[in-house]
């Protein structure tokens, strides 16, 4: 059985003076999820871009649909406060926090907001254990399970990320059937194979689509040959 795999475009490593032409050529090469990854040099020590970014690319490209993945602590007393910014566009359709960045308060907030108009998705780092989450999958429509540490892109892949995502697969067992299994960092041909054998359905690759020096074409066919 073919399993639906999604192949969203992480835009952290772009060269912002020619993003229109990425977005073009990743919409051409038929990508049509954008990986939003907000960093707040915080929570992780880089800082990325915000809100008023993602609002010019989702003008650009109005049918794009957009993940936002928040390294971020958030700062604001209510989470929906944060997140505003990002919600109010209507391409959002996930929004994805670092358990290891949510104080209980926050987490609470998150979970038992009604729906919020978005998918809600939890991420975790490569050093905390799957385990930790488990509780969580009834309230989540997402879990992005880090493969490598969170705050650059063209990293190297994790072998471990692996067994976490077999773990996960074990655990739900078919109870969650709408529980998107994402993994970020360090993905190309190879390791999104092996992702995708174990249990992941949604990919995440960055430097891989666009800074190999080949065009975001051919490296979206060999991401996508998974298959055969
Ligand atoms: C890392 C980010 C990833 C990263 C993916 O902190 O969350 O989304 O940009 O980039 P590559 O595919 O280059 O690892
Ligand atoms: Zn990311």
């Amino acid at each position: 059985m073919k399993k639906e795999v999604t192949i969203a475009a992480s835009i952290l490593t772009a060269n912002f003076l020619s993003l229109k032409d990425d977005l073009l050529n990743l919409q051409k090469a038929g990508i049509n999820w954008i990986h939003f990854d907000v960093m707040d040099h915080h929570f992780v020590d880089n800082l990325s871009f915000g809100a008023k970014i993602l609002s010019d690319v989702c003008r650009f490209n109005a049918n794009i649909n957009v993940d936002c993945h928040m390294m971020v602590k958030i700062t604001t007393k209510k989470v929906y406060d944060y997140l505003k910014p990002f919600i109010i566009l209507p391409q959002v359709k996930t929004i994805t926090l670092h358990y290891e960045a949510l104080t209980p308060e926050h987490l609470k907030q998150f979970l038992e907001w009604k729906n919020p108009g978005f998918k809600k998705g939890i991420a975790i780092n490569p050093n905390t254990p799957i385990t930790k989450i488990y509780h969580l999958l009834e309230h989540l429509d997402t879990i992005l399970i880090m493969s490598v540490p969170p705050g650059a892109g063209g990293q190297i892949f994790l072998n471990s990320t692996i067994e976490k995502i077999k773990n996960l697969v074990k655990h739900i067992d078919n109870s969650f059937p709408h529980l998107t299994i994402a993994i970020d960092g360090g993905i190309n041909n190879l390791t999104a194979s092996d992702c995708i054998s174990a249990g992941a359905n949604y990919l995440v690759a960055g430097s891989y689509l666009l800074n190999s020096g080949n065009s975001i074409k051919n490296q979206v066919a060999m991401l996508t040959n998974y298959e055969k």
